[in-house]
């Protein structure tokens, strides 16, 4: 792709660099102390007095329970390491090191949605993968992406309505119709893109899923063009691959560790360039399908490893961990998801931890 085919949506502005350990507090907290002051922002056009990172997090405890030392959101996860392989085409759209041709090393998080680490899998709910790239000089990419083509909520405060309306009545097994047709006629957004969603059914794992990154960003090249950029990984493996076994209580797991003993998983990740008018604040909306993509190159995963020390269990995937060269949009999600990821990282760096859920070595607890 030459340059004259990108589109010059907005004057540039210089890119957010954020350069972090991949592990260790300190750096997190830091990151922290920028992020929380943008939710807050985010948040102010409702009720920028209540809703705070903390709030929204005490929220997925109150709908999910309380379980020390995981994750508040994709509490279920394995971790898994591979590499990045780029093309060098996506040059062309940012200076990111992570799009020069070359290999970079990976380390990736599998999850399903929800604060219930010991949840059952099941076909429905959200699958998450979450990448951190290692880049050369101390930089970082962290990315989190989900298998569903848009996001039900525009805004944070729709997203902290809409686990409490989602919450199960546990006579039924579901969420209450009436709280749930209420909160969907006050968010005609989450509605429609409910609607999308549903008519992209789950493929049959983790490893023939499409993650989308949903959120846009702003890139930005080296003749100092920016423009706006959504990311998704799209398998190789084909539909249907994974060879289902009898489905247990972490069968989507157990399917994902028995195809990587199999061998590596590959997905193409592509960078769909937005025109103007897209708009980079609304996650619950799609591009136009016929938007430029540029094939910037293969996440190759290579094994999973059961949650545990100084794996993924410990990275913290916020997702304005970003390399120079990729820089936030107006999104109002993405500060908000930086400061909540941080929240629910301090709270379980601090608790006693137990072993997974999931048991991706094959040895038995
Ligand atoms: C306001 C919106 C959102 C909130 C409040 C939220 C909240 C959270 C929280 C609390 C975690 C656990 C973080 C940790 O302890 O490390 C999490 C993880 C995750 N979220 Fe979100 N999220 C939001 C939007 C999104 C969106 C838009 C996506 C996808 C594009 C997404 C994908 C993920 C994934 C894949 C993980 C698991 C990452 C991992 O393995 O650590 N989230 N989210």
């Amino acid at each position: 792709m030459d340059d004259a085919t990108i589109p010059p949506v907005q004057a540039s502005r210089p890119p957010v660099s954020r350069r972090s350990a991949l592990f260790g507090l300190a750096a997190v907290g830091a990151i922290a102390a920028v992020d929380v002051g943008g939710f807050l922002c985010a948040a102010g056009a409702l009720d920028a007095d209540t809703l705070t990172p903390a709030r929204l997090t005490d929220r997925f405890e109150e709908v999910a329970g309380h379980h020390d030392g995981f994750r508040r959101n994709h509490a279920k996860g394995v971790s898994a390491t591979g590499y990045f392989t780029a093309t060098g085409a996506g040059s062309a759209v940012s200076t990111a090191s992570v799009f020069r041709v070359g290999r970079i090393p990976v380390t990736g998080r599998f999850s399903l949605s929800g604060g219930n680490p010991f949840a059952p899998d099941a076909d429905d709910t959200v699958r998450g993968l979450g990448l951190a790239f290692d880049l050369p000089d101390g930089e970082q990419w962290r990315t989190a992406m989900i298998n569903t083509p848009v996001f039900p909520d525009r805004t944070p405060d729709g997203f902290y309505e809409r686990l409490l309306a989602s919450k199960k009545d546990p006579a039924t097994g579901k969420p209450d119709p009436d709280r749930m047709a209420a909160f969907l006629s006050r968010r005609p957004e989450t509605a429609a893109a409910m609607n999308l969603i549903r008519r992209h059914p789950p493929t049959s794992g983790f490893d023939n899923s499409t993650f989308y990154g949903l959120n846009a960003f702003q890139c930005t090249n080296d003749s100092g063009v920016t423009v706006p950029v959504r990311w998704s990984l799209v398998p190789e493996q084909p539909a249907g691959s994974a060879g289902l076994p009898p489905k247990g209580r972490d069968y989507l797991f157990d399917a994902l560790t028995a195809a990587l003993r199999r061998g590596p998983l590959r997905w193409r990740m592509l960078v769909t360039i937005g025109r103007p008018g897209d708009r980079t604040d609304d996650a619950t909306r799609p591009w136009p399908p016929t938007r430029q993509v540029v094939d910037v190159g293969t996440v190759t995963l290579e094994e999973v490893r059961t949650e545990a020390p100084h794996n993924a269990r410990d990275v913290n995937f916020d997702p304005l961990v970003l390399p120079t060269g990729i820089a936030p949009s107006d999104d109002p999600l993405l500060s908000a998801r930086s400061a909540v990821y941080t929240e629910s990282f301090t709270r379980r760096s601090g608790e006693p931890t137990s072993p997974s859920a999931v048991d991706a070595d094959g040895s038995a607890r």
